[in-house]
């Protein structure tokens, strides 16, 4: 909303939350999120063309387009626990806004959610006698976090999704005015809603596919003596499959990916096509199975026990530039850790508040801040999250600090491991044969 605002200077946005903690941040310079670029152009459209506000029923009331854009995650509880969305803020949603219409508006599907869930929302919204006129649009957000404004202002493709109908059309049009103002038109995609809440959905399935496909391909190279790195660009430099996201990790993480695919395999399972739905859950379960592999990485190097041993973790974050841990492998990598009884000193530069929630209770923990401080006297360091910051930082001094033999696990092959050999670090890559003293 915020790129919407300074883009669309002739529009004004409101955004609204039932966490008035969060309006109050939002309206601060201390935001909720972190994201490159983000707190400058809040800064520059709020108060002028950009609102935040904890009145929401008034806010609905004034609005003419209305984006839905409130959680979705995994349903935790009931049918379909584990796999399927939970729908309960929608559908909240979607009745708060039947409640305070008293105009007709259009109603975009922005968070992601099921195929059909926009049939859902229209029911509800169209339920009883109100006679007010309401049309559902899919247009599902595919920016990254920590790249997000460079996304949303330099999209790969907005999708928008519309009924068939001369209401669904001009309802899509009039929301692609709004795109138009920044975004070229021959980058916009009309679909039919369906496809286009599938759109969605396939694309963060292809996308963790090909994480779990490259990390397939680390575990050969780390038994062959073959190096994930050669092997990625060599198969990225294939024109037919492009060399992004061809990077060997511990695994994939983030609010997405792991959600939308157990979306996916609910969906299939819905329509019994059981085969795709195991074809496509089988790229979830190879996620653990990598995350498992890391932490067992760590524990062989380490002569088989971590008891009473000081690991220095470096990044929590689920990718660098972002202070979301949501499903971060930080999270499962270091509660393995710590059950193998290794005491932990965690350190990222945007994301210890949330490591901290996320790992609330757990004893033998500890956050800090300055890397130099968490690597005194440790025995090893877990990279999880390739920070830039983290390649710039003295490792003769940090080697120096750290107990002897020292390792340094590199979960992102982010370092420069002929140096840090050099230096004297055992060091143990991705996908990588280990460069050791021992
Ligand atoms: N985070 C991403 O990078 C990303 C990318 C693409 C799509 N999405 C999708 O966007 C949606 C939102 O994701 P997010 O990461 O921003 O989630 P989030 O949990 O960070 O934010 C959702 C917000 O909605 C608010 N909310 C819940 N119910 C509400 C209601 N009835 N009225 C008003 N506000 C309400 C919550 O308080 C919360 O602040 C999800 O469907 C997600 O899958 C997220």
């Amino acid at each position: 909303m915020t790129v919407i605002a300074s883009k669309c200077p002739d529009y004004k946005v409101t955004v609204v939350d039932i966490s008035e903690e969060k309006i109050k941040a939002w309206n601060s310079s201390n935001l909720p999120i972190f994201e490159p670029g983000l707190l400058e152009r809040v800064l520059k459209a709020r108060g002028k063309n950009l609102f935040f506000s904890a009145e929401i029923d008034r806010c609905i009331d004034e609005a003419d387009i209305i984006f839905v854009a409130v959680n979705t995650p995994t349903k935790t509880f009931g049918e379909g626990a584990g796999k399927a969305i939970d729908l309960q803020f929608i559908e909240q949603t979607a009745r708060r806004i039947k409640e305070n219409a008293k105009s007709k508006k259009i109603v975009v599907e922005k968070s992601t959610i099921s195929v059909r869930a926009a049939e859902t929302m229209a029911s509800i919204l169209h339920a009883g006698n109100n006679s007010v006129q309401f049309e559902i649009l899919s247009n599902p957000e595919f920016m990254a976090e920590g790249t997000g404004i460079r996304d949303l202002e330099n999209p790969d493709r907005v999708l928008i999704g519309s009924r068939n109908t001369p209401s669904g059309l001009a309802a899509r049009d009039v929301l692609m005015d709004i795109y138009l103002h920044w975004v070229p038109e021959e980058r916009l995609i009309t679909t039919n809603l369906w496809s286009s809440e599938l759109s969605k959905l396939a694309t963060n399935a292809f996308l963790a596919q090909r994480v779990s496909s490259i990390n397939t391909i680390a575990a050969i190279c780390e038994v062959t003596e073959a190096d994930v790195t050669e092997v990625s660009r060599a198969v990225g430099m294939d024109s037919r499959i492009g060399s992004k996201f061809l990077n060997a990790g511990p695994g994939f993480g983030g609010s997405c990916f792991r959600k939308d695919i157990l979306n996916m395999v609910y969906l299939c399972e819905h329509y019994q096509l059981n085969k795709i739905a195991a074809f496509w859950e089988q790229v979830v379960s190879f996620n653990d199975y990598q995350m498992e592999s890391y932490v067992k990485r760590i524990l062989q190097a380490m002569f088989n026990t971590l008891v009473g041993k000081k690991l220095a973790i470096f990044g929590f974050a689920f990718k660098p530039d972002t202070g979301d841990t949501r499903d971060a492998p930080a999270i499962y990598i270091c509660k393995r850790l710590l059950e193998e009884k290794a005491c932990l000193k965690i350190t990222d530069p945007h994301a210890l508040d949330n490591a901290m929630k996320d790992l609330q209770g757990m004893k033998g923990v500890d956050f800090i801040e300055d890397p130099y401080r968490a690597v005194e006297g440790a025995h090893g360091i877990a990279l999880i999250t390739e920070w830039a910051s983290y390649k710039k930082l003295d490792y003769q001094k940090i080697f120096d600090a750290m107990e002897k033999p020292a390792f340094i696990f590199d979960g992102r092959n982010h370092l420069d491991h002929k140096a840090l050999y050099e230096i004297g670090f055992n060091v143990y890559p991705v996908g990588k044969s280990a460069l050791k003293h021992l």
